[in-house]
């Protein structure tokens, strides 16, 4: 009865060109009440003489009209069959002209052309723009792109690409706007916007003297939040002068922040897009990492222009392509603005909380797919964290200049054209001795390696690597593993050793490259028989690391290495022996002296003193244990934060009545730590001051309290809670706050206060923030609830995604993840799980939703 079929996948391996080329793309589109008339215009030259048919793609649009060189096309001339539209018998080259329509009204997939409360926008990428237009639509047809919009003048903007080139009138209150991009782009990066907003406008000077205006454009009203996305613009665009040498090539870049988005933002040619959340942001509204967010989400879509619109894809199989490159590109910039070890912790946390989660799940894939149903559902932590790793790692064999060089090189041969991950490997490659085309077997196979590094003799380290088989299927051979390496002595220093009789020197870089290898250490200078091992400094690559430290040394380690990263690593290796192991006396002292000294040492920061206190993460825990009950997990964290709170209730009442703990970012960090472990404890003096701090003006202090309060069913937290709603009850995004703390406290009313979230005034169904703030959070962070033990909490985002899916099916099939993550659970739960997708697998579904929901239930 199920009538759902295995999914229509597409495979990478059956590429093949266009074989024709698309020189120039006129369009034009004419903007009423209820559609928009659009024309496409072509100059299309075919690559071989046999070339005759062309093949376009078309979605939910209808075509009125082809003309080729200006005669109209009969019947007899084309056919079109669903999305694709094949044109018979066309001379070498010609002139293509096609006229369809489009309702940008009832589109509420948001992929295409379509409204956004009262403005127009677009989102091309990866399919989109088969919805506003018959194009190729395929990211290797490359093209300079004419756009000219008519609107009424109720939109007193039209933007699109590139340059403005000609505005007037047309007709009674209406007019136009034409745009020219110079730059040859595939459709994806195409954009067009129409609306009434608010221009922010700044300028930037490049390196080579340039003047680039920039422009930010919001609601009316919202001009005085764009201050800090205007000052990480600019900074973005110096970095990448400094760092890569490569400058903005246009003279206007501009930013429109739109409220209905379906991801963070997109980085089309000179009109990047983005979701209003990372554009609007003070530190009234915004806490301190929404403003590190909106810093990097920004530096991210700038950074595109050079990899990704430059150089693009060939097609969608290489996304990693620019989205891992541009993903290390955005984290290196973060950790040149901020301290470079707390940065390189929270992307570390991530990879294990949502990419290596994905590895062990049934949509589990390599950074290069080999097949998809709906590339939409390739926007994932693998390819863009996982790349990101993938590409550090090979930054980190080939030292910072190196990798300029390959980075250069990959430039100069190809600029201006759509390529493959292989031909950015061999650009790499080519300027090294360093061997980093044997890199490529990390683009192929799927799964999180294990790294087992031990000490079988003294003077001897054994790695060892293994990669586990994933839902992917694909090969397990040997990777390229670097591996960091130093050792620290009992004072603290970092000791002088050699490997294998070479030099010495206080950090080795080891190459792992075979499944097991030793290798032997030596020192001159210090005794390493009394020194610790620091394994994978700054985590230099992606592996579950197995090591074989003992307790004190873990200890030493959270006291003395010299790299932050791996002083933090030794934090979380004792939060993980402390919640997954039995027998966790000796742990949980080890633990509370470690966070004692810690807490004393005046000459860490209290960023840093925050990062440490930082428990694993639910999945992360969920990973290491097998079968798990996620309700006891998560009790068991909420248990660990009331022991540590109690072991240091002095300094955490001390520190949350001080005066001088909101100063700056990393005390109010440290303060949100405070807050946490102090309510769970249940020291009074720190839940009253939680209730008054959640008033606060700051909004990292205020969310730092409500985080808390929101964790005990102390009255102050609902009481806290209501005042924050009042307070912000007129702010669209701060309120996705207030959803997302009630969704996600253990003190929710069950599914019935989902559903009463769903009928607050400020909740909008079409909107993907708020979907994602209510049903999002209740997936992700509501654990006593959504894995509530009858399956009501599964139940009820089945049937919420059945319908989400007639109406917005790339968040649907993202929301409908979290029903497929069970591998780790008990067979009951399991079973629960599975009926919920059962449900949904029983009806009409969307490519994106079944291809998750098969996925789901083919693992078992
Ligand atoms: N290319 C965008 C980025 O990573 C992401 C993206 C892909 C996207 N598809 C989208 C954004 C759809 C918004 C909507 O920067
Ligand atoms: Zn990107």
């Amino acid at each position: 009865m199920e009538t759902n079929a295995e999914p229509d996948y597409i495979y990478r391996s059956s590429y093949t060109e266009l074989g024709w080329h698309v020189s120039e793309t006129m369009l034009d589109v004419a903007v009423f009440d209820a559609h928009a008339d659009v024309t496409i215009t072509l100059d299309v030259r075919a690559v071989s003489s046999e070339q005759k048919t062309l093949k376009l793609f078309g979605e939910n649009i209808d075509l009125k009209e082809i003309l080729v060189d200006g005669d109209v096309l009969p019947a007899t001339g084309y056919e079109l069959n669903g999305a694709e539209l094949s044109i018979f018998n066309l001379p070498q080259a010609c002139r293509l002209s096609i006229s369809s329509r489009c309702n940008p009204y009832t589109n509420t997939a948001l992929e295409g052309l379509y409204a956004s409360g009262d403005m127009l926008c677009t989102q091309c990428e990866p399919e989109g723009f088969r919805r506003i237009a018959f194009y190729p639509d395929r990211p290797d047809v490359m093209s300079v792109f004419t756009t000219r919009i008519e609107a009424d003048k109720s939109f007193p903007q039209l933007l699109s690409n590139g340059n403005l080139t000609e505005t007037g009138e047309a007709g009674e209150e209406r007019h136009y706007a034409i745009w020219h991009d110079p730059h040859p782009k595939p459709s994806y990066l195409f954009a067009l916007v129409a609306g009434d907003l608010e221009c922010v406008a700044d300028q930037f000077i490049t390196a080579s003297g340039r003047q680039v205006d920039l422009h930010i454009y919001v609601e009316h009203g919202n001009g005085h939040l764009t201050s800090h996305a205007m000052e990480s613009l600019k900074a973005s665009m110096k970095w990448d002068e400094d760092v890569y040498g490569l400058e903005y090539d246009l003279d206007l870049f501009q930013i429109v922040a739109v409220s209905h988005f379906n991801m963070g933002a997109m980085e089309n040619k000179g009109l990047n897009i983005f979701n209003s959340k990372f554009v609007l942001a003070d530190a009234h509204t915004a806490t301190d990492d929404d403003l590190a967010r909106v810093e990097s989400i920004i530096a991210h879509e700038y950074f595109h222009n050079w990899t990704g619109n430059r150089v693009t894809c060939r097609d969608w199989f290489q996304l990693t392509l620019k989205e891992g490159l541009t993903v290390f590109r955005d984290q290196c910039f973060s950790a040149d603005m901020h301290d470079a070890g707390v940065k390189r912790a929270e992307d570390i946390k991530m990879l294990r909380t949502i990419q290596f989660s994905e590895d062990a799940s049934p949509t589990a894939h390599p950074i290069r797919p080999e097949r998809y149903a709906e590339i939409n559902n390739f926007y994932t932590p693998t390819i863009y964290e996982k790349g990101a790793e993938v590409i550090r790692m090979m930054h980190t064999v080939l030292g910072p200049d190196a990798y300029r060089q390959g980075i250069d090189t990959y430039f100069a041969r190809h600029d201006g054209q759509a390529v493959t991950c292989d031909d950015f490997i061999s650009a790499l490659d080519a300027v090294s001795a360093d061997d980093i085309g044997a890199f490529s077997v990390w683009y192929q196979q799927a799964g999180t390696p294990h790294l087992h590094i031990t000490r079988p003799r003294p003077g001897i380290l054994r790695l060892r690597q293994s990669l586990p088989e994933t839902k992917a299927n694909t090969s397990t051979h040997p990777m390229p593993v670097p591996v960091r390496l130093a050792f620290i002595t009992q004072d603290g220093n970092e000791a002088l050793f050699s490997l294998d009789g070479g030099q010495e020197a206080t950090e080795h870089l080891v190459m792992l490259t075979t499944s097991e290898q030793e290798i032997s250490y030596h020192s001159d200078t210090d005794d390493l028989t009394q020194a610790t091992p620091s394994y994978l400094r700054h985590f230099s690559a992606p592996v579950r690391l197995y090591d074989d430290l003992t307790l004190d040394e873990i200890a030493h380690l959270c006291c003395f290495d010299t790299d932050k990263v791996n002083r933090g690593e030794a934090f979380q290796k004792l939060y993980h022996k402390a919640l997954t192991e039995n027998g966790h006396d000796e742990v949980e002292s080890a633990l509370n002296s470690a966070v004692q000294t810690l807490l004393a040492d005046s000459s860490v920061s209290d960023e840093f003193k925050a990062m440490c206190l930082e428990f694993p993460s639910q999945s992360e825990l969920e990973q290491s244990a097998h079968p798990v009950n996620p309700i006891w997990l998560f009790q068991r964290r909420l248990g660990l934060a009331q022991t540590l709170g109690n072991a240091c209730a002095t300094w955490i009442s001390s520190f949350v009545q001080a005066s001088d703990n909101q100063q700056n970012s990393g005390s109010r960090a440290l303060l949100q730590k405070a807050l946490f472990l102090g309510v769970q404890a249940g020291l009074e003096d720190v839940i009253a001051q939680a209730g008054v701090l959640a008033d606060h003006d700051n909004m990292t202090v205020s969310m730092a309290a409500l985080r808390a309060l929101n964790m005990t069913n102390h009255p102050e937290r609902a009481a806290a809670l209501e005042r924050f709603g009042h307070r912000w009850s007129e702010d669209k995004l701060v309120m996705e706050k207030w959803f997302a703390l009630h969704a996600s406290s253990p003190y929710l009313n069950g599914t019935d206060g989902l559903s009463e979230l769903m009928c607050h005034p400020q909740y909008d169904p079409k909107n993907p923030n708020k979907i994602r703030s209510v049903l999002g959070s209740f997936v992700a962070a509501n654990v006593m609830h959504f894995h509530n033990e009858t399956g009501a909490g599964y139940a009820f985002i089945a049937e919420q995604l059945a319908g989400l899916d007639k109406q917005n099916p790339q968040i649907a099939a993202r929301l409908a993840l979290g029903l497929t993550r069970f591998s780790q659970y008990h067979p009951e739960r399991q079973a629960l799980m599975c009926k919920a997708l059962h449900t949904l697998h029983a009806q009409n579904l969307s490519k994106d939703l079944n291809e998750v929901v098969s996925a789901g239930l083919n693992q078992s």
